[in-house]
């Protein structure tokens, strides 16, 4: 072994420690078959940070995060926190970690495997062969705009947020989804509200002109509203969707219904060349099933593959955990939001084994 690649590794709350100890068990996997090392560190991140030290995000998982070379990390997000002060709430250590990391862009690929075809709510047809990737703009927008809050005025209260991209940051963003494209099936849409947004008109207005830059890729803009429609109508028109933040979250969560379940959803959230990445599953900590050995691990082993490709440059083996994944779904084996008829319904740590041990089993010409 050469080098060990550190992982940190926060769990967070919910569901998010059972379905990181599933990827971990495939990482596991990855390095005996393939002879990578990998070392982990656990931080503490959302609820279970607020619970130990009262914060979302203590430094000590911050510094942990940024002396790593890839962060880990499951869901967070309870309801017992629902009632606490916004500015402690779990989700704000999440925000934070995504700004002080840099994490600018966010890749959610929603891929509909064959074997899956019959648990999208959709008809067959529509979703066979769906391969998308969201490009969401991750530390911008309306989720961090200034001015914002609650204050009185006129003697009643106004709530107000504001969505603001400055140029720089809309090109560092579109540049990253065209250099997705080239790689692709070189299709961009980008995805604004620019009939009513005056920060979508510049929005287009860069896209348009780094689109010079990259003749071979067909480029379209669609408002959010068609976009949100068209996703259902005919997901197979796109290839790769570039968007901000708040349009981002909920074309992604909508995307994510095709592949029959949120439970498939893996997620990289990428910065500037050489910084630490993140890689989670799109979903959320799901507080209802913790614990019930019940929920699909797929989304988080998948964004430990993600984590190899794109953080540790090891395609091969990123490739071992996807293929894992296909032969485990096309053996039978269904965890059961993506049950169906004749399959064999298995809990989450039973599916992390049957990735894993395919993992050991597969035949590679190790190169
Ligand atoms: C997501 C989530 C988060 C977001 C929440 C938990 C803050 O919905 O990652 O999509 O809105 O970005
Ligand atoms: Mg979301």
């Amino acid at each position: 072994m050469t080098k060990s690649y550190r992982i940190a590794v926060l769990p967070g709350d919910g569901i998010g420690p059972e379905i990181v100890e599933q990827g971990l068990k495939v990482l596991r996997a990855v390095s005996e078959k393939f002879g990578v090392g990998f070392e982990f560190n656990e931080g503490l991140i959302g609820g279970a940070a607020i619970d130990a030290q009262g914060v979302p995000l203590p430094d000590s998982t911050l510094k942990l995060a940024k002396n790593s070379d890839a962060v880990y990390l499951g869901a967070i997000g309870d309801w017992k926190y629902d009632t606490l002060d916004p500015a402690i709430r779990p989700e704000r250590g999440l925000l934070k970690i995504r700004k002080e990391l840099n994490l600018f862009a966010n890749l959610r690929p929603a891929v509909v495997y064959d074997d899956l075809v019959s648990s999208s709510t959709l008809k067959e047809e529509a979703v066979k062969g769906v391969d998308i990737m969201i490009v969401r703009e991750l530390t911008s927008g309306i989720y961090f705009g200034e001015p914002k809050g609650i204050e009185e005025r006129d003697g009643e209260q106004v709530g107000f947020n504001n969505m603001i991209y400055k140029e720089s940051e809309i090109e560092r963003i579109v540049r990253l989804a065209f250099d997705i494209a080239v790689k692709r099936r070189k299709k961009l849409c980008s995805v604004d509200k620019a009939n009513v947004l005056d920060v979508s008109r510049l929005w287009r207005e860069v896209v348009e002109r780094i689109a010079k830059d990259y003749p071979e890729v067909e480029v379209n803009h669609m408002y959010v509203d068609n976009a949100a429609m068209q996703l259902i109508r005919n997901p197979k028109q796109f290839d790769v969707v570039v968007t901000g933040n708040m349009f981002g979250d909920i074309l992604s969560d909508e995307a994510s219904m095709l592949t029959g379940s949120l439970g498939m959803l893996a997620s990289a959230s990428l910065t500037v060349q050489g910084g630490t990445a993140m890689y989670e599953p799109s979903h959320g900590s799901a507080p209802k099933y913790k614990g019930l050995d019940k929920v699909n691990p797929i989304a988080t082993i998948m964004s430990a593959a993600m984590m190899l490709k794109y953080s540790f440059n090891m395609d091969k083996e990123a490739d071992a955990i996807e293929q894992a994944v296909k032969q485990v779904l096309q053996d039978g084996y269904r965890t059961y939001d993506i049950m169906s008829e004749a399959k064999t319904l298995v809990g989450t740590s039973q599916m992390g084994d049957l990735v894993a041990n395919k993992v050991r089993e597969m035949n590679f010409a190790l190169s």
